[in-house]
């Protein structure tokens, strides 16, 4: 196993709007980040992953860059960039770049001349069509609901967008744009940057033809996921990016690549492949919906078996071969405590008990802000109270399908995007301590209990709970590198595994839901001297030899020498 620092860090993922606003504009700033890199040294950071801060008109919250090499005014100028940099830097922290590939914003200088006439020599920078019949050019849907065209009524024909019409997917067929995008990528790299999380890279090539997708109902637009994902030339444009511009600087790369399992994330990440050191991957975030894509919103109940298996053959396709980024939350997922775990009476219990889970698993863990005190779900009573673009159109296209709204509101309560970008929660002061003014959205009512301020306070916090965690990882490198085994397979409320190094021999104990499930020792378990490093509860000053009753949410870590 090459060992490697990108594989024994901790990230930290930062949405700049909803972190912490320095001037009382109600919007986080990149002042308000360097404010709290003390705060994220002292937690056990080792990469903060900043979304993404050029400037952009804002319609999915900086998702659609309208210049790459500038920063949004709204948090801060390149004075303030390069501030941020040096001062992570000298906390030794390293800075990893949200960097969107896939598509431009609208109002980008090259979208803007590309949509001017069809023989501008940028024309072909995005991805053109003719209608048929009046129609749109194919049946393909939009991750942001309706049809991935937009007309354009200036010349009379449609451009693609995956995401929203204010998003126009680039044409990566095209060298100029690749090399464009090079040339900004080594402008970031030679600034000192360490890495790249590149933003719906699984998208930058679609089938060629663009043909329709399979629509055995007839429906104005499908979801049409195979003919633009995780296609043969994506990994080509990968290779190439490497090649020309990535090998010649130490950094580290995450690509978010939905719909793939482990043996076709090793094309991303196999050692030999020189494209990504890890990819997102989506398949636990899909248990809980109906199906892929748009599917989001309908939803379904999960289980710890489907869990277990999909995490078992993350772990073990990818040991020696590549490497896993592993991760509960981010800025489009729900609240994990939320989702996985319980929000009401155990949210401390079970968010730790999901922390332990993370940090124990081989990879590289991603921590999203909040996640870290339990932060939760917000439920907020109006539609108007959201400000997601996808949470927006999809409520639109609901009631356009004539959805009862309940069902849509209850659909949006869970899985919205804004749930995890509600202000974060520092005290229990006004707006949460993020800011003076009238935050952008509005904060989640338990701030008062849930904030920084009491988890640094109170020992046994979530909080204090991830930071003796993230430092057992730095300390033993089993935490990091130790091959996985999972144990009790078929246990529907257990989650067992053993991660191990050399001599060196870990024992994780989860108990993933609130029953009191018995836990069995085996002859082998039971005869190994034991070593507990970190638990969510106190442990009874005896128990019995060969078996012990967990408690709700239970989460144990033993070393077995
Ligand atoms: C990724 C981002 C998401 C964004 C989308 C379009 O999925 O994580 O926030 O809306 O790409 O850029
Ligand atoms: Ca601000």
């Amino acid at each position: 196993m090459n060992s490697t620092w990108w594989k024994e860090a901790a990230v930290y993922e930062i949405y700049p709007a909803s972190f912490k606003d320095s001037n009382g504009d109600g919007i986080g700033d990149l002042k308000g980040v360097i404010s709290k890199l003390d705060y994220l040294k002292e937690l056990g950071i080792d990469v903060l992953w900043i979304c993404p801060i050029y400037q952009s008109p804002g319609e999915d919250n900086g998702y659609d860059i309208s210049d790459y090499y500038a920063i949004n005014s709204e948090f801060g100028t390149m004075e303030d960039f390069d501030n941020l940099l040096k001062e992570a830097h000298a906390r030794g922290l390293k800075i990893m770049m949200d960097l969107v590939l896939n598509h431009t914003s609208d109002q980008h200088p090259w979208f803007i001349e590309s949509r001017s006439s069809k023989d501008n020599p940028k024309r072909s920078y995005y991805i053109w069509r003719e209608g048929v019949n009046g129609m749109y050019p194919n049946n393909w849907e939009s991750y942001f609901s309706g049809s991935v065209w937009e007309h354009d009524g200036k010349t009379d024909e449609y451009f693609m967008h995956l995401y929203s019409k204010h998003q126009p997917d680039l044409n990566w067929r095209n060298d100029e744009v690749v090399h464009g995008l090079y040339q900004m990528i080594r402008w970031w790299l030679e600034k000192g940057v360490d890495g790249f999380r590149f933003d719906a890279i699984a998208h930058i090539v679609k089938a060629k033809g663009l043909p329709n997708a399979n629509n055995p109902q007839h429906l104005p637009v499908v979801q049409a996921y195979q003919l633009f994902s995780n296609l043969e030339k994506v990994h080509l444009m990968l290779r190439k990016l490497n090649e020309e511009v990535l090998m010649d600087y130490d950094i580290m790369t995450v690509g978010e690549t939905s719909g793939l399992g482990p043996e076709q994330a090793l094309e991303y990440v196999g050692d030999k492949r020189h494209e990504l050191n890890m990819v997102f991957q989506f398949e636990h975030m899909t248990l809980d919906s109906a199906s892929n894509g748009t599917g989001k919103w309908e939803m379904r109940s999960w289980t710890l078996l489907e869990l277990k298996k999909i995490m078992s053959r993350w772990q073990t396709t990818l040991h020696n071969k590549g490497w896993n980024a592993n991760y509960l939350g981010n800025h489009d997922q729900p609240r994990p405590v939320s989702r996985f775990g319980n929000d009401q009476e155990y949210r401390v219990q079970s968010a730790k008990m999901l922390a332990t889970w993370m940090l124990t698993l081989e990879g590289t863990p991603y921590i999203y802000q909040g996640e870290e005190i339990g932060m939760c779900n917000v439920s907020y009573d109006s539609i108007s109270d959201y400000r997601d673009v996808e949470t927006l159109n999809f409520y639109e296209h609901a009631n356009l399908q004539g959805r009862p709204g309940d069902q849509t509101m209850a659909a949006i309560r869970a899985k919205s995007r804004d749930n995890a970008r509600t202000p974060m929660q520092w005290d229990d002061s006004a707006q949460a301590g993020f800011t003076t003014g009238e935050p952008w959205i509005k904060v989640n009512k338990n701030y008062e209990e849930v904030n920084v301020a009491s988890a640094v306070q109170d020992p046994d916090s979530i909080y204090h709970h991830y930071r003796k965690l993230l430092a057992l990882r730095k300390k033993n490198k089993v935490f990091v590198y130790g091959e996985y085994k999972l144990l009790l397979p078929l246990d529907p409320e257990l989650y067992v595994y053993t991660r191990t190094l050399n001599d060196e021999r870990l024992l994780i104990i989860l108990n993933f839901f609130d029953g009191t499930p018995v836990f069995q020792w085996s002859d082998e378990l039971k005869n190994a001297s034991r070593e507990l490093l970190i638990a969510n509860y106190e442990l009874p000053a005896e128990e019995d030899k060969n078996m012990f009753m967990l408690r709700p949410y239970e989460a144990r870590v033993y070393k077995l020498t």
